[in-house]
């Protein structure tokens, strides 16, 4: 067997194709196959990044009516010229699909997650679906630039209406939107960002949700209050505009420092479990700066948001955003999400699920069908990845350890690879042409894929067994699973606990095609089956042996979240965490990885960014750094009564389409209103008080 792992990137390439295309042998990796094209139906209209948004004072300003009447004539509100910024975020007409809108009307969500609290900031989840989406807002946005031409690719302004950077590169100053208010009237400034900062992302014992930590936006890097309007970053690296990715959803987007900080450990009494847990499902009206406010929770039943009269962005007609005026979030199944999203008793769905691909094509082709289904590029991935801490994270047994080790083994991990069989996996999901083989890595739907690069072990299980064999696993007992080696684990059985989350269909498909294809290799998986919240919390703790994730941002966009691509920080990668208080224990090529990941935020040249994506990419699927299983497109389910739908958004790129959509800017023809609003005419209360305002 030959072994290319010390020729260069070309030769490897090249010679691995012409192998292939004679016989492949054992751990002889190939390029990627080429995926069927899949044509996506919506199609994008690029436009320039300047032409969606801007900052500006307008000569009058609009609100519902009812909310004058009942509101700012009574004097429980101020008018809502006193309520906006001096300048407000403007949405321009231009790049809205369908123009600036008229009031009312809900949006119907309906979500498989349930919520833990309110408290983001300190890392409890609302339940997912674009729930924390709608009630966040974040120094910069990125979910709509799917739309921005590649050239032009940067986040979008959003609390930070301007930035702008030092001589050096080292220094960036951010203006924050000037006399904005939190959703209960309180002013928002510096102080958040502050307090988000040093309180919640530098202070070790809290995790914010989507993940945030120091390295997140930098080793070394700080941030200052200039004054309630301005803080300035330092940055170790020159211009590392790849930070304004960080600076988007989910990783900066601050609390409400005057209800939260009372309540951290610093400045109270409580313990930071007790912090975390002050805002529990049932706490109402939790200030935001996002365009609706939960004003009504029923366990397993509804989270009900309703406009917050405080929202800082318009249309140019100066309409105070958002047209629709509640959010309704159904607390169900994701299943059910797509089932109800095409029946038409809700409104929205992420169709992410190939099992439900079928029929929920068929009812959309119908002409009388209420929801538009419209597919994007194939982002949606699932990997199996193997915990790679030998030094501690998760605290693992003897068992637990030896299995560590064995993941640490390439042969063993080859052995793994080749023996999935991808074609069968995607078939299992989905007949028909939706589904591709995907030996790992970075999506093949993104600009960052290279073909060429993507190194991929065709299913191969006798060459398979030879690389476990290689990895000095055998069966000694005779049961068709291999053993540890004698002295290593009481030279029992193999067994790996594979966690997987089990509020979706496709993830515990998924587990079981890799329960038996692993049983043919001679490995015995047991699957640890989780709801979300807990298994987040299973795999933020190091809890498991193989780890089976539907893949994040990081994957589909390359330039989010990009800290989570390899180990650059103690907590950044999904499957190699440091210990407490611990190193990542990094292997050679996991090292790297983690050189290429920081010279990617480093560069500012586009050509040299491209180029380290292709190493990346070479050596994560080279070393088996995760094992692909498969990847397809999502399609996006819409009611047809809504206006303002992007063309062509895909479900996941730089985000979810929740945030991709542009919610605060949806509408519903006046003709087409619905008397779907649970509490009409009602705004959010008082916080913590139960219920809206009436
Ligand atoms: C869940 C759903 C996704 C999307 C996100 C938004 O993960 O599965 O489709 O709605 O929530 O956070
Ligand atoms: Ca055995």
């Amino acid at each position: 067997m030959r072994n290319f792992r010390n020729l260069g990137i070309l030769t490897v390439l090249s010679l691995s194709v012409s192998v292939a295309a004679l016989h492949a042998y054992a751990a002889e990796p190939a390029v990627a196959p080429e995926p069927a094209p899949f044509p996506a139906e919506g199609k994008i209209k690029y436009v320039a990044r300047d032409s969606i948004l801007e900052f500006k004072a307008l000569p009058e300003y609009h609100e519902p009516d009812w909310v004058t009447k009942k509101f700012v004539e009574t004097g429980k509100l101020p008018p809502v010229k006193d309520r906006l910024p001096r300048e407000p975020l403007v949405y321009k007409t231009g790049n809205m699909p369908d123009g600036a809108g008229v009031y009312g009307d809900t949006m119907r969500h309906v979500i498989g997650g349930r919520p833990e609290g309110w408290n983001y900031g300190a890392g409890q989840t609302q339940g997912w679906g674009g729930i924390d989406i709608g009630l966040s807002e974040c120094l910069t946005r990125t979910g709509p630039l799917f739309q921005v031409e590649a050239k032009d690719t940067e986040p979008l302004p959003n609390l930070a209406r301007s930035w702008e950077w030092s001589k050096d590169g080292h220094k960036l100053t951010m203006h924050l939107i000037e006399g904005a208010k939190w959703s209960d009237g309180a002013p928002f400034g510096a102080d958040d960002l502050m307090f988000y900062w040093e309180d919640e992302v530098l202070d070790p014992n809290v995790s914010p949700l989507n993940g945030a930590t120091p390295e997140t936006f930098g080793a070394g890097t700080t941030l200052k209050k200039i004054d309630d309007y301005t803080v300035e970053w330092t940055f170790k690296e020159a211009f590392p505009k790849q930070y304004l990715y960080a600076m988007a959803y989910g990783t900066f987007c601050p609390g409400p420092s005057h209800i939260l900080k009372p309540q951290h450990p610093k400045y109270s009494k409580n313990t930071y479990e007790q912090f975390k847990n002050a805002f529990p499902p049932e706490y109402m009206n939790i200030p935001v700066m996002g365009a609706w406010v939960p004003v009504e929770y029923r366990p397993d039943d509804i989270i009900v948001m309703r406009r917050n009269p405080y929202y800082w962005k318009v249309d140019e007609k100066g309409n105070q955003l958002p047209y629709l005026n509640e959010l309704q979030y159904k607390l169900s199944t994701w299943a059910d999400r797509d089932v109800q999203a095409v029946a038409g008793s809700g409104d929205f769905s992420n169709l992410e699920q190939p099992e439900n691909f079928v029929a929920s094509l068929r009812r959309a082709a119908e002409k009388t069908a209420p929801a538009r289904l419209a597919f994007g590029p194939r982002l949606i991935g699932y990997n199996l990845r193997m915990n790679f801490s030998a030094n501690g994270w998760g605290n693992p047994d003897e068992r637990g350890q030896a299995l560590r080790e064995l993941n640490r083994n390439e042969d063993f991990r080859k052995a793994v690879t080749m023996a999935v069989d991808r074609k069968a996996i995607g078939d299992s999901l989905v007949k028909g042409p939706f589904t591709a083989i995907y030996p790992g890595g970075i999506s093949s739907g993104t600009s960052f894929y290279d073909r060429k690069s993507t190194v991929y072990y065709p299913f191969d299980l006798k060459g398979a067994k030879a690389e476990l064999a290689k990895a000095g696993l055998k069966d000694t007992d005779g049961d068709g699973f291999v053993n540890f080696p004698a002295g290593t684990a009481g030279g029992k059985n193999v067994e790996i606990v594979m966690l997987v989350n089990n509020d979706y269909t496709t993830d515990k498909s998924l587990a079981e095609g890799v329960v038996g294809q692993m049983e043919k290799l001679g490995l015995r998986v047991v699957l640890n089956g989780l709801n979300g919240n807990q298994r987040d919390a299973a795999n933020y703790s190091g809890r498991f042996d193989w780890l089976l994730r539907r893949n994040d941002t990081e994957l589909s966009s390359v330039v989010q979240n990009t800290e989570q691509l390899a180990p650059v920080g103690p907590r950044t990668s999904w499957n190699h965490r440091a210990p407490e208080n611990g190193e990542v224990d990094m292997m050679p090529y996991e090292k790297e990885l983690v050189d290429i990941i920081n010279k990617f935020t480093a560069t500012q040249d586009n050509d040299e960014r491209v180029n380290l994506m292709k190493q990346f990419q070479k050596i994560s699927t080279e070393h088996v750094y995760t094992v692909g299983l498969t990847e397809y497109p999502g399609a996006l389910i819409i009611n047809k009564r809504f206006s303002n739908i992007p063309e062509g958004t895909p479900i996941f790129m730089f985000n979810w389409a929740e945030d991709s959509v542009v919610r605060e800017r949806l509408w519903v023809a006046a003709d087409k209103q619905q008397k779907y609003e649970l509490f009409p005419e009602q705004l959010p209360g008082k916080p913590g008080e139960k219920g809206p305002l009436n």
